[in-house]
């Protein structure tokens, strides 16, 4: 693994290790996706905690469920469990009032399901992760695949007269195959630069008929736990 990787590990490693005191007995976990989310995973397995704490897992993603099934988790159904005391899950960027942009795993979706059904969201993610204006990560949208052609037109109409240009639009690619969700979309990843009103613009694209969501995660998250290279832990609320 070359220093930078490694370096990543260490930043996630140790955001993922500091959110564990979050855990109390009894609680229901929503759990996210990506690595740092898979790190939580492995420290939650390691420590036998959800035995410990008697702790029910509910899971926002199929690659998360796999990782944890594979370790001996239990992971429970959102409609049986329906309320969650937390959810912790990673982000692609933050920005100073803990709006967020998630999504590059593709498990935007129900990531927001899981944390709309949450009484407390925490994020943990390397510092890298920390920006001052969302906008520099590609924003994902997620359509339906029916006349997704016409739901990219409406939002590239949407973009241009509410004077958000992007420099670049791409379909989610994986494989050399057009990227599916895990509830059977599209997703397509819009380049802005910077995104000075979030919650008006996720507001004003999850309008458009034929999208599902997008990664525009706004007034859902109550903290972010940062880790860094050389192990040091902030927390922003
Ligand atoms: C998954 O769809 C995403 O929202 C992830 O939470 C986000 O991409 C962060 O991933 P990493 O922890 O891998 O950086």
């Amino acid at each position: 693994m070359g220093n930078q990787a490694e370096d990543q590990d260490l930043s996630r490693r140790s955001a993922a290790i500091h959110s564990l005191q979050y855990l109390e007995p009894k609680m229901k976990v929503g759990l996210g996706t990506g690595t740092t989310a898979e790190a939580l995973v492995r420290e939650i397995q390691v420590r036998n905690l959800q035995e410990e704490l008697d702790l029910t897992f509910v899971s926002t993603s199929t690659r998360t469920t796999k990782l944890s099934e594979s370790l001996g988790l239990k992971i429970s159904d959102l409609s049986e469990v329906r309320w969650l005391d937390l959810v912790l899950d990673g982000a692609d960027e933050f920005d100073p009032d803990l709006n967020l942009i998630k999504g590059g795993g593709g498990a935007l979706l129900q990531e927001k399901i899981v944390a709309s059904s949450a009484d407390s969201m925490k994020v943990i993610a390397s510092i890298t992760k920390k920006v001052d204006v969302l906008g520099k990560f590609p924003l994902p949208v997620e359509i339906v695949r029916f006349g997704c052609t016409s739901t990219i037109q409406r939002l590239d109409e949407l973009f241009q007269f509410s004077g958000y240009s992007y420099s670049d639009r791409a379909m989610r690619n994986s494989g050399g195959n057009l990227f599916i969700t895990d509830e059977g979309h599209f997703i397509v990843d819009y380049s802005f630069q910077e995104m000075n009103n979030p919650e008006g613009l996720e507001q004003a694209i999850n309008q458009i008929v034929g999208v599902v969501d997008c990664g525009l995660f706004t007034g859902l998250c109550d903290e972010v736990i940062t880790g860094s290279r050389d192990g040091f832990v902030e927390v922003f609320d």
